[in-house]
């Protein structure tokens, strides 16, 4: 008998350890269009169409890569000593503190456009999740991104976020990775979230061209950043000089460097090398380490998943190449274990990325 039981339970368990046992039925939600796990989750579509059409107009543009720094911003104001609540919508809230920190400038200019989301919406949803919604959503009209999880059930903020917890361009990399170690994260999750450096650029850095893209292809989210920050640097887009600012290899680009040491230091360089042509390890793992950001000093626990209302982001089928006039030759090699991918040369005369 017992023997028996022993067997049915197990025969109970493994399909489930498997993934074996079909998904719940979907709940319809009152829209009749709809439908989600979870019914909680029937309230956000309205909010995802209305941000994707009306706060990003269906494009991988500024609001979205604006609304994806913001989800950073936010989130990593939380240190498990120096207190904070992390992804709780304070940099909205508290704004006033907030925004004067240095690491936030810039900030105030998507929460003018998105503070209007926020409040329409707020009966729906709290600062927290909204903010951390809004950025998962500004990655549907990026070809390349992921879909990335996204949980429901954030408390409202109770104060500020302490300073000097958003990394800053100078920083060194120990400090960096110290600052993002602190949280949980691992070297080759920082490097990972780098990736979303090839949906953005800087209005703020040098003043004098605002809207200037990190890589050459600022609204797809490829591997071409980490080919781009690789090439040896040989000139300045604006006036050069800036803080947080080095030498890009591609008129038209801005180098922060942050991203430049990330490349050469050898605590990751050989990992900011294997993101390169490699689509699918970029989308894995940057997915994964944004939705471990988005829990930063949340109770994961009481939070429900509603990853059903974020629909798949474009797709993108191109590889990594050479900017044009560049080769091999002109790659810092820094990883000491494996040499950089050959890439072909684009053909053409040196490239002029133009402003986002
Ligand atoms: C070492 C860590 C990081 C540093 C030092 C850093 C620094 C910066 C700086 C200086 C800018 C330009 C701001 C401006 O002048 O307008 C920027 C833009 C941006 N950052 Fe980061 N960042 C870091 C990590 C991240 C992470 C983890 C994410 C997201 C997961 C992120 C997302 C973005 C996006 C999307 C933009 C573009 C904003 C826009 O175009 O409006 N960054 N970052
Ligand atoms: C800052 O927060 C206040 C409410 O606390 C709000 O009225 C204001 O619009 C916010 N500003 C921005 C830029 O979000
Ligand atoms: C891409 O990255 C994955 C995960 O690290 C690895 O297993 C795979 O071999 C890589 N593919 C290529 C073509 O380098």
């Amino acid at each position: 008998m017992g023997f028996k039981r022993g067997i049915s339970s197990l025969l109970f368990i493994v399909p489930v350890v498997l993934g074996l046992v079909p998904p719940q039925k979907r709940a319809t939600c009152p829209d009749g269009v709809h439908s989600a796990a979870n019914a909680q989750c029937c309230s956000l579509f309205q909010v995802r169409d209305d941000l994707l059409n009306n706060l990003f107009e269906n494009e991988c543009g500024d609001e979205a890569h604006g609304a994806l720094r913001l989800l950073f911003h936010d989130a990593i104001g939380f240190d498990p000593k120096i207190g904070g609540g992390g992804a709780d919508g304070s940099i909205a809230i508290f704004n006033s503190t907030e925004l004067t920190f240095p690491a936030n400038a810039g900030i105030d200019d998507i929460l003018d456009v998105l503070g209007p989301f926020l409040l329409k919406w707020e009966h729906v949803m709290s600062p927290g999740d909204f903010i951390q919604f809004a950025g998962v959503l500004s990655l549907v009209n990026c070809p390349g991104a992921p879909k990335v999880k996204f949980a429901m059930g954030r408390p409202p903020p109770k104060a500020a976020s302490p300073p000097n917890l958003v990394p800053n361009p100078f920083d060194s990399v120990p400090t960096i990775l110290s600052r993002f170690g602190s949280v949980g994260f691992s070297p080759e999750e920082v490097v990972a979230l780098l990736s979303s450096h090839s949906v953005a650029g800087a209005d703020d850095v040098d003043p004098s061209i605002p809207g200037t893209p990190f890589d050459s292809t600022p609204a797809v989210f490829d591997t071409q950043f980490f080919v781009d920050v690789q090439m040896r640097g040989t000139l300045f887009t604006g006036t050069g000089g800036n803080q947080g600012e080095v030498e890009s290899a591609i008129k038209g680009t801005l180098r922060l460097q942050s991203d430049h040491e990330l490349a050469r230091d050898s605590a990751t360089d050989c990992i900011w090398q294997s993101f390169v042509n490699n689509q699918s390890k970029m989308q894995t793992e940057f997915g994964a380490a944004l939705f471990k950001m988005s829990l930063l000093g949340q109770n994961s626990a009481s939070l429900i998943d509603c990853s059903d209302v974020i629909p798949q982001p474009l797709s993108f089928t191109g590889s990594a190449t050479f900017p044009p006039t560049l080769s091999h030759a002109d790659v810092e090699q820094a990883c000491a274990t494996s040499s950089f991918p050959n890439l072909p040369t684009q053909p053409g005369p040196p490239l002029v990325v133009p402003p986002m």
